[in-house]
């Protein structure tokens, strides 16, 4: 579904665009007005999310709970199919006290041509205080900021290809969890389709911000957006030489659509070339991690063996996702709360 006009700009102008929209992140004392990017952010605002989402893991996968969204109403609005993010989202919400909504979008009016706009406005009127949005757009969090009134906080569940920063969240949460060095000594590499991975864009900020000594992205050229360089990255295009020595391997979903495409002649053949397998991953440190926020083609971008063995902690970032989400739900609110104290 087309509802922003930046659909129709370049993939790079996009990128600027958004950029500068969220050159000045929505924060207010306490809390978090909108959480659209991790752009802007600093690296003492990020730990902020961090050490709040660390205090709720009790240890063993267990989370505490919290009265922080008591009485509070919480709606996911997802227009692009999700898993994690949605499931998650709505375990955080409940186990901090809301009442949680998750709208069917596809049994919605907006498959009888409402507009994003009056949804938006008429869920308001049902009295929510933060929805939670993915999108298929990019840009579509943002405008949707810009639509609704000082009573709704905006969370971005992933928007087009250009954010998603609970996920950026919930994987710097798992390095400081389960790296075995502090941020500024590791070297890690992001590996697959970086072009249309808003993960991949979410998770270099936040790597950048976080201080990491060096971040390596891996793809066929075919894969890598232009100018990526500027984000202080360093491309590699061969894997076992990018792989070499790295503290935290992220593996990144290749896209079905573009298998068979020019951009990607046969999974096979990406595998041979780009996989994450035993023998490459034996090239990293010995207590290096393996990480993939998910959905897992097992063969093609990932071996199974590698996702389900010991230096995998794939499942660990959802269960960390519970954990961030709950932190950035309570600081939304936090955020709302103390806009309305001091009349913003
Ligand atoms: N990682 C992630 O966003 O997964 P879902 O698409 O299942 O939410």
């Amino acid at each position: 579904m087309n509802i922003l006009t930046t659909q129709t700009l370049s993939n790079e102008a996009l990128q600027t665009k958004l950029d500068q929209a969220m050159a000045k992140p929505e924060k207010t004392q306490g809390g978090i007005r909108h959480f659209i990017g991790v752009e802007g952010l600093s690296k003492t605002q990020l730990m902020q999310i961090i050490e709040k989402a660390d205090g709720y893991l009790l240890g063993n996968g267990q989370i505490r709970n919290s009265d922080e969204l008591d009485g509070c109403t919480v709606m996911n609005l997802f227009f692009e199919n999700s898993t994690r993010t949605r499931t998650t989202f709505d375990v955080a919400a409940k186990r901090l006290g809301a009442n949680v909504i998750s709208i069917d979008i596809a049994k919605s009016s907006t498959a009888k041509g409402e507009s994003l706009r009056d949804t938006l406005w008429n869920l308001e009127a049902m009295t929510a205080d933060i929805f939670v949005v993915r999108h298929s757009s990019s840009g579509a969090a943002h405008f949707m900021a810009t639509e609704v009134t000082p009573n709704i906080a905006i969370i971005n569940g992933g928007d087009g290809w250009h954010a998603h920063p609970t996920q950026a969240m919930l994987d710097m949460l798992t390095i400081y969890r389960e790296a075995k060095r502090p941020f500024e000594e590791l070297t890690v590499a992001i590996i697959g389709d970086i072009k249309h991975s808003r993960v991949a864009r979410s998770d270099i900020s936040a790597l950048k911000t976080l201080g990491v000594k060096e971040i390596r992205v891996v793809a066929p050229k075919t894969l890598l957006p232009k100018g990526i360089e500027r984000y202080g990255v360093t491309v590699y295009n061969d894997i076992d030489q990018a792989v070499v020595g790295c503290d935290v391997l992220i593996g990144l979903r290749i896209q079905n659509e573009r298998i068979g495409s020019p951009l990607l002649p046969s999974t096979s053949e990406y595998f041979k070339t780009y996989g994450i397998t035993p023998e490459r991953v034996a090239l990293a440190k010995p207590d290096a991690i393996v990480m993939h926020p998910g959905p897992m083609n097992r063969g093609v971008e990932i071996a199974s063996s590698v996702a389900d063995g010991e230096q995998s902690v794939i499942l660990k970032q959802v269960n960390n996702g519970i954990a961030v989400r709950m932190a950035v739900l309570a600081m939304a609110m936090q955020g709302q709360r103390t806009s309305k104290a001091i009349g913003v």
